[in-house]
């Protein structure tokens, strides 16, 4: 990233929050949504979400201005991005993943960061995830928002896997609303799949997995991942977001149960937000690390380098390492030899 050169752009990144609660508001009463049928004036958006006509035309200013809408005079449209991304029910919709997830998670608890960075703890609600999906509101919260976030890279890290058919187990530690498995079920016919996550995030999964009519391809494990004994015999083991969500001495246990639970030839696939090797983005990356410290802090900012290196140590051959969602997260797929 170019270093910044002037005090303008320095405000730019103090103002940064107030972009992203532009967003998350518009989000909130479906701005995109009533600008899906086509361009309105402010008075008629207004109708349309129930917000006050003075103070509809402030927020549409505000998101002309950042590039999430246009004006072309009195009358609105989604910008492109906004179009194809933040109507809701769209294919490609992922609104509820921000609205939910972001702003009324994340964002709140990042109150705490100055606290966490010096080690207080006072008032910080929650320290790991253990704690944090204990609590049945949150862990709803949570993983129905992580899987309008998680659907599309499942789709893409299942198709990109290749794998053969004769795979036909999988166990998604830490597998959450089990957006993954239901993806790698839908593309490979043969493949049953075990979702193990805390138990108020199962019974989320349980809902969505039932929704799309697939109990009998997908499985659920109630368990905490770190501690209990996985179930063996399975052809690939998936972790997408759970080393960076675990404390970093927890790794080396999460690679060799995966090395154990495979069969000869089966692969392990790691999914997370990681910044470079050299540690200097992507901006992304590094932000949400940076946000996920104050409810995991003793977790690691991942990059591909650690992670191919932790899975080398437990005996795996890495097979493929790449971005998963640009500038955001990165996929490694290992081996164990046969
Ligand atoms: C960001 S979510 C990702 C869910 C899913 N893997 C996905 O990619 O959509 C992280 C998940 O890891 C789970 N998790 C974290 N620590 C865990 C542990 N020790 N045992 C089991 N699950 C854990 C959380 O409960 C949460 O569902």
């Amino acid at each position: 990233m170019k270093p910044i050169e002037t005090a303008e752009d320095i405000s730019v990144l103090a103002f940064g929050f107030m972009a992203s609660k532009a967003l998350f508001a518009a989000l909130h009463v479906d701005v995109f949504g009533a600008l899906d049928s086509g361009p309105k004036t402010v008075i008629e958006l207004a109708g349309a979400t129930k917000v006050p006509p003075t103070r509809m035309a402030t927020l549409v200013t505000a998101l002309v201005a950042v590039g999430l809408l246009a004006r072309d005079g009195e009358k609105i449209t989604n910008g492109p991005a906004s179009a194809q991304y933040l109507v809701r029910d769209g294919a490609n919709y992922f609104g509820d993943y921000l609205r939910f997830q972001i702003d009324r998670q994340m964002y709140p608890f990042m109150e705490h960061l100055d606290k966490v960075l010096v080690g207080d703890s006072d008032g910080v609600e929650f320290a790991t995830y253990a704690d944090w999906m204990a609590d049945k509101d949150q862990a709803e919260l949570f993983s129905r928002s992580q899987h309008s976030g998680s659907l599309g890279p499942g789709a893409v890290l299942a198709k990109r896997m290749g794998l053969g058919e004769d795979a036909t187990s999988m166990l998604d530690v830490g597998g959450g609303s089990g957006a993954f498995s239901i993806m790698f079920c839908k593309r490979y016919p043969n493949l049953q799949a075990t979702v193990l996550d805390f138990p108020n995030v199962i019974e989320v999964g349980k809902r969505f997995v039932a929704e799309e009519k697939m109990q009998d391809r997908v499985d659920f494990l109630a368990a905490d991942g770190t501690t209990a004994n996985w179930p063996d015999g399975q052809d690939v083991v998936l972790m997408s977001y759970l080393f960076s969500g675990v404390p970093e001495q927890a790794i080396p246990d999460l690679c060799a149960q995966a090395y154990r639970v495979l069969k000869p030839g089966g692969l392990v696939a790691v999914h997370d937000f990681m910044v470079g090797n050299d540690r200097s983005g992507p901006p992304l990356a590094a932000l949400w690390q940076l946000q996920h410290m104050v409810y995991t802090p003793d977790g690691v900012g991942l990059t591909p380098m650690f992670v191919e290196d932790a899975l080398r140590d437990a005996g795996f051959e890495i097979d493929q390492s790449a971005d998963l969602i640009p500038g955001m997260t990165q996929a490694m797929v290992a081996r164990k030899p046969t």
